[in-house]
C-alpha cells in the first residue's frame, strides 16, 4: 500500500521520480505527489488522482527543477484521497518533506503531543505527524533528528526524507515496509519495489527493518538503530526493465496470464535435478518430518485460495492433515500450533500485514515455518526459516494470476517431496509425478490456447451475479475463479462448495441465473454434474469447465470450457486459467480498469 520513490544525483529529479511512480502505481493509486529540492526550498507538487494528472500538472516533470527529490503514490488509510492528504507532507518551517508507506498506530497521541506544542496540522493523515516531530526533534544534526523521530514512531514505515539545510541528500527508513536502495553511477536512489529501480540499475540494497540510509549523488550510508555505520551486502536484481512493461499487451493482467506457463517453468525447473526435487538452500529430513503431525498453511485472499488448493495435494500424497487458514483469522485465533506443526506461509508480495503477523503468532509458539514467496528480499522471505521463492517475476497487474499458478506449483513440488521423504511414494511413482509436474507449463501454453473463444462466451455469462461451484479442489478453484470475477469486473460473484447448494443456496437460482461449474475433479465430476442438472431444473444458465473429451457434460452444460487432461492432484493449476481468462474479458467488455481495480492495491500492508 503506497508506493514510495527517491533520486539524487546530476540529472533533473521530477520526471525520474514520476516514472518511479508509474512502476509503483499498482501499489496504490488514489493520490500522487513529489518534493524536489531547488534553491534552498522544497517545490511540492501533489494531486489527488492518478499519476497522469501529476504528470499533466508538472509538464512531465519539466516544472520541477532540480536534482534531489521524493516521490509517492498513495492508498488512503487516514483521510479521504484529496489533494491536502496527499505526500509529500512539510515540516510548519519547510525545511523537511517526507512520503510514507505505512501506518502510524500512535499518530493520535502523537498528534495531540505536537498540537500542544504549537504545530499546525493541514492533513488528516497519520505521516503529517512524522514529519512535525523531525521539525521539533531537529538540532542542527539531520541524522540524529531522524533516528529520535523513528524512536518514537510505532507501526510500520518506509520513510523518504527530504531536508533544505542538506539540499543533496536523501533520507530513508524502514520498518517493516518494504525500501530497497538503487546504486547508480554518479547518482542513487530508492524505492518502495525494484520494479522502479530496473531502469536505472540492477545493483540494490535491502534495507531491514530498524536502518537508515543517507544518499547522495556519490555515496551511500546505512546506519542502524544505534547510529553505528554498517556495511550492507549488495544484491543483483536478476530480471529485466521488459519484465515490468506491458509488452505490447493491453493489460499487465493480461500479460502475466501469459507468462504463465514460462513462470511455472521457472518455479519447477531450478528444483529438479535428474528426475529429483532439491529446496534451494535447505533440506527438510525424514526425522524432521516425521516430528511433524500437523501443517498449516496460511495466507490471504488469492494466496490463500493457492493453500486451500495446495492443501489437497498434500493430504492425498503425504496423509498428514492440512489446514488452510485465513492469516487475518489466524493471528487471533489462539491457534492449535507447536513445535510439531509445519507453517508454510504464503505471499506474492512478502509484505502482507496480517500474513507476516500470523507467521510471527506461529513462530512464538515453536512451529517452523517455510515462506513461499515472490519478491526477494521481502519481510516474509526475511523472517521464514527458509523461503521457497516462486521466481515469477514482477506481477504489476492488482489482481494476482501468475502469482497464483507459482505458488501453486512450489505446494505441487513440496508435496512431492515430503511425501517422498515420508517413504509414503514408492520410486515408480515419485518418478511418474515428476514427469506430470515437468508437463504443467507445456499444458499451461494448450490450455491458454484452447480458451481463445472465452471473451465471447465471458460476454454471454458475466452480465450478473454469478455463482461459481466445485467439489474439493475444483471448490478451491471456484474461489479463486469467484474472486477474479469481483475483483476486476466488479460483478457480484459467490463461490459455493456443489454439495452445498441444496442447503440454501440453490433458492437463490432463477431463471438465466449464470453458473460456473468446474468440474476437473473426475472422482467427483459426476457429483457435480448431478448439480448442474439441479440447478439447470431452476433455470440456471451453466457454463462448465472440464476435461478435454469430456462428452457428458456437454449435453448437460449450456457451455463448456476445456483444459487439457491432467492427473487431478494438478488440475487446480489448469482450471483457474480459463477462470482468470473469463474475469479478465468480463472486466475489459464492462470497461473496467483492469490493472487497478478500485479500492484495491497490490501490496497489503496494513490491518
Ligand atoms: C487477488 C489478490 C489478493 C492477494 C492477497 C495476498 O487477486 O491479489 O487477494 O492474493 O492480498 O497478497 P500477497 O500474496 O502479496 O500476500
Amino acid at each position: 500500500m503506497c508506493g514510495i520513490v527517491g533520486f539524487t544525483g546530476a540529472r533533473s529529479a521530477a520526471p525520474i521520480l514520476l516514472k518511479g511512480l508509474r512502476q509503483l502505481e499498482y501499489r496504490g493509486y488514489d493520490s500522487a505527489g513529489i518534493a524536489v529540492l531547488a534553491g534552498g526550498a522544497i517545490d511540492v507538487e501533489k494531486v489527488s488522482g492518478r499519476i497522469a494528472k501529476l504528470c499533466e500538472k508538472t509538464r512531465d516533470g519539466a516544472a520541477v527543477p532540480g536534482v534531489t527529490g521524493i516521490g509517492h503514490t498513495r492508498w488512503a488509510t487516514h483521510g479521504a484521497p484529496t489533494d491536502t492528504n496527499a505526500h509529500p507532507h512539510l515540516s510548519n518551517d519547510g525545511r523537511f518533506a517526507i512520503v510514507h508507506n505505512g501506518i502510524i498506530e500512535n499518530y493520535l497521541a502523537l498528534r495531540e503531543e505536537l498540537i500542544a506544542d504549537g504545530y499546525v496540522f493541514e492533513s488528516e493523515t497519520d505521516t503529517e505527524t512524522i514529519v512535525h516531530l523531525l521539525e521539533f526533534n531537529y538540532d542542527g544534526d539531520i541524522k540524529a533528528a531522524v533516528m529520535k523521530t523513528a524512536a518514537r514512531l510505532e507501526g510500520s514505515y518506509a520513510l523518504g526524507i527530504l531536508c533544505t539545510d542538506a539540499p543533496d541528500t536523501l533520507y530513508a527508513v524502514r520498518e517493516s515496509s518494504p525500501l530497497i536502495l538503487g546504486i547508480g553511477v554518479g547518482e542513487n536512489y530508492f524505492a518502495s519495489d525494484v520494479t522502479a529501480l530496473v531502469a536505472h540499475t540492477k545493483n540494490v540494497i535491502y534495507l531491514e527493518d530498524g536502518e537508515m540510509a543517507e544518499l547522495t549523488s556519490a555515496s551511500i550510508r546505512v546506519y542502524d538503530c544505534t547510529g553505528q555505520e554498517i556495511k550492507k551486502p549488495v544484491s543483483r536484481v536478476t530480471w529485466n526493465v521488459e519484465a515490468a512493461e506491458k509488452g505490447g499487451y493491453e493489460h499487465f493482467m493480461l500479460k502475466e496470464i501469459m507468462e504463465q506457463p514460462g513462470a511455472v517453468k521457472a518455479a519447477l525447473v531450478p528444483r529438479l535435478h535428474e528426475g529429483r526435487i532439491r529446496l534451494d538452500d535447505f533440506e527438510l529430513s525424514a526425522e524432521e518430518l516425521r516430528g511433524i503431525n500437523k501443517i498449516i498453511i496460511t495466507a490471504c485472499g488469492s494466496a490463500y485460495y493457492a493453500g486451500c488448493s495446495g492443501r489437497y495435494a498434500i493430504e492425498r500424497l503425504c496423509r498428514i492433515p492440512v489446514q488452510a487458514e485465513l492469516a487475518s483469522e489466524l493471528r487471533y485465533g489462539d491457534p492449535m500450533v507447536d513445535e510439531h506443526t509445519l507453517v508454510l506461509v504464503i505471499s506474492q508480495s512478502g509484505e502482507t500485514a496480517d500474513t507476516i503477523a500470523a507467521l510471527k503468532e506461529c513462530r512464538s509458539r515453536g512451529a517452523k515455518i517455510i515462506g513461499i514467496v515472490n519478491v526477494v528480499g521481502s519481510t516474509i522471505a526475511k523472517l521464514a526459516d527458509h523461503t521457497l521463492y516462486t521466481w515469477a517475476g514482477p506481477e504489476i497487474a492488482v489482481a494476482t494470476t501468475k502469482g497464483y499458478t507459482t505458488q501453486l506449483a512450489v505446494l505441487y513440488l513440496l508435496a512431492i517431496y515430503i511425501a517422498e521423504r515420508l517413504g509414503r511414494l514408492d520410486e515408480k511413482d515419485y518418478a511418474a509425478l515428476i514427469k506430470k509436474l515437468m508437463q504443467l507449463p507445456k499444458l499451461l501454453q494448450e490450455t491458454i490456447d484452447m480458451n481463445y473463444l472465452l471473451p465471447t462466451v465471458a460476454s454471454r455469462y458475466a452480465s450478473q451475479s454469478l455463482f461459481f461451484i466445485g467439489r474439493n479442489t475444483d471448490y478451491a478453484v471456484a474461489l479463486e475463479g469467484a474472486l477474479k470475477m469481483k475483483e476486476i469486473s466488479y460483478l457480484h460473484a459467490e463461490s459455493y462448495a456443489a454439495g452445498e447448494l441444496k442447503h440454501g443456496t440453490i433458492a437463490l437460482i432463477d431463471e438465466g441465473q449464470p453458473v460456473i461449474a468446474v468440474c476437473c475433479n473426475e472422482a467427483l465430476a459426476d457429483k457435480t454434474l448431478s448439480n448442474i442438472v439441479e440447478v439447470k431444473a431452476r433455470g440456471a444458465k451453466v457454463l462448465a469447465l472440464a476435461f478435454r473429451g469430456n462428452t457428458r457434460i456437454v449435453s448437460q452444460a449450456d457451455d463448456v470450457i476445456f483444459i487439457p487432461r491432467i492427473d487431478t492432484i494438478f488440475s487446480a493449476i489448469l482450471a483457474v486459467v480459463p477462470l482468470q481468462l473469463l474475469a479478465y474479458y468480463a472486466a475489459k467488455e464492462k470497461g473496467c480498469d483492469i490493472d487497478k481495480p478500485k479500492n484495491l492495491a497490490k501490496s497489503v500492508t496494513v490491518e
